[in-house]
């Protein structure tokens, strides 16, 4: 598998493996036609047949180096009782619990027993993958979930997550702690079901302030790693923190790959980590617009040349993007030799 030679650092390939966070989804018809048989989005998420017809759509249109297992990363605080829905038009929304409730009942839920028909879609979906296609799991990271799962989906600026997790300091420390083991035991039934890599999506890492990142977000990331390690020393680990790649220098001792979003320079987190792959980077703007991307292409190909690189872009796909600007990124990479 060639993302999963890349991840390892195997060798480079002029050409680097491609996929795209969020590529199964709204820009897709044959996604919406799927979609359209579900009313809840959660319930879609729990029946593997349907995620796995979708989850190898963009691989089946676009050829791509890699499928990621369509689930979504609140599934955790919805099998822990905070019940997740999604309004049109709005995004998802989060029952109104006590998270005290939340985090004593914890102790009852087994993730490999509650989120099992993830891992038989995990099953389904490899059995029915290309050998030479990697199949990706993934887990939303702890500080990322509790925003969800404290402003319910409400929130615009996080402050009320800021200020509950001061406020309620021993609380707060005690879900992150609950979190971390819950998205470690996920990432393990990923990978036991058959995923070749996983992914950690710390999307809201930005929010935090920097004075606050080793608790909110490193500690927690190093448990993660520490106990899927600990089952699967070798399954590369990505880690996607949003709106912090110059931080990276502080988890540099992690041998995991770092995703680049697109509002950092691509050169200044390749020189300051010259020995680990790199992920991402192109702008999910660019890629709705069209305009220049071409050119945002070459760069970002320049950039890596020589490099342990996989192309995605620097966050999700947007949902209005026209399928031929895909397309056209795919043939500038595939067949524009820099
Ligand atoms: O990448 C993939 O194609 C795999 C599937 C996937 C989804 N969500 C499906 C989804 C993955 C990896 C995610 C991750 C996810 N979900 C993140 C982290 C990545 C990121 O984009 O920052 C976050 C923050 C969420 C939470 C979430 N789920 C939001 C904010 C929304 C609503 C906004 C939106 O884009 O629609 C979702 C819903 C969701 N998850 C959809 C899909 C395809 C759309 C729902 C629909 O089809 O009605």
């Amino acid at each position: 598998m060639h993302i999963i030679d890349v991840f390892n650092k195997k060798k480079v390939k002029q050409i680097p493996p491609v996929w795209m966070m969020r590529q199964a989804g709204r820009y897709l018809p044959e996604y919406k036609k799927v979609r359209s048989n579900f009313k809840d989005f959660i319930e879609f998420c729990f029946t593997p047949d349907a995620v796995t017809e979708v989850t190898l759509q963009p691989i089946d249109r676009f050829d791509l180096d890699a499928a990621i297992i369509f689930s979504d990363i609140l599934v955790i605080p919805h099998v822990l009782g905070q019940t997740v829905w999604f309004e049109e038009n709005y995004g998802p929304r989060l029952a109104d619990v006590s998270l005290e409730k939340i985090l004593e009942n914890s102790i009852d839920v087994v993730i490999e027993d509650s989120l099992s028909c993830v891992g038989l879609a995990i099953q389904n979906t490899r059995s029915i993958l290309s050998n030479d296609k990697a199949l990706l799991g993934f887990s939303g990271a702890p500080w990322t979930l509790l925003t969800y799962m404290i402003s319910q989906g409400k929130t615009s600026d996080f402050n009320d997550v800021l200020i509950f997790a001061h406020n309620d300091k021993v609380l707060f420390s005690k879900l992150l702690d609950m979190l971390s083991h819950k998205v470690a035991e996920l990432l393990i039934l990923h990978i036991k079901s058959g995923a070749n890599a996983v992914q950690i999506f710390e999307s809201w890492a930005g929010a935090v302030p920097e004075h606050l990142r080793n608790e909110y977000l490193f500690n927690p990331l190093r448990k993660i790693i520490d106990i899927v390690r600990k089952n699967y020393p070798d399954v590369p680990i990505v880690y996607y923190g949003r709106g912090i790649a110059t931080d990276y220098i502080n988890i540099a001792d992690l041998s995991i790959i770092f995703g680049v979003d697109e509002n950092a320079n691509l050169a200044d987190i390749k020189s300051m980590l010259p020995f680990h792959v790199l992920q991402g980077n192109l702008s999910p703007s660019v890629l709705l617009s069209g305009e220049n991307l071409d050119e945002n292409i070459s760069s970002i190909l320049n950039v890596m040349t020589n490099h342990p690189f996989v192309f995605n872009l620097g966050h999700g796909i947007n949902k209005d993007t026209p399928i031929s600007h895909v397309e056209r990124m795919l043939f500038i990479l595939r067949e524009n030799k820099i």
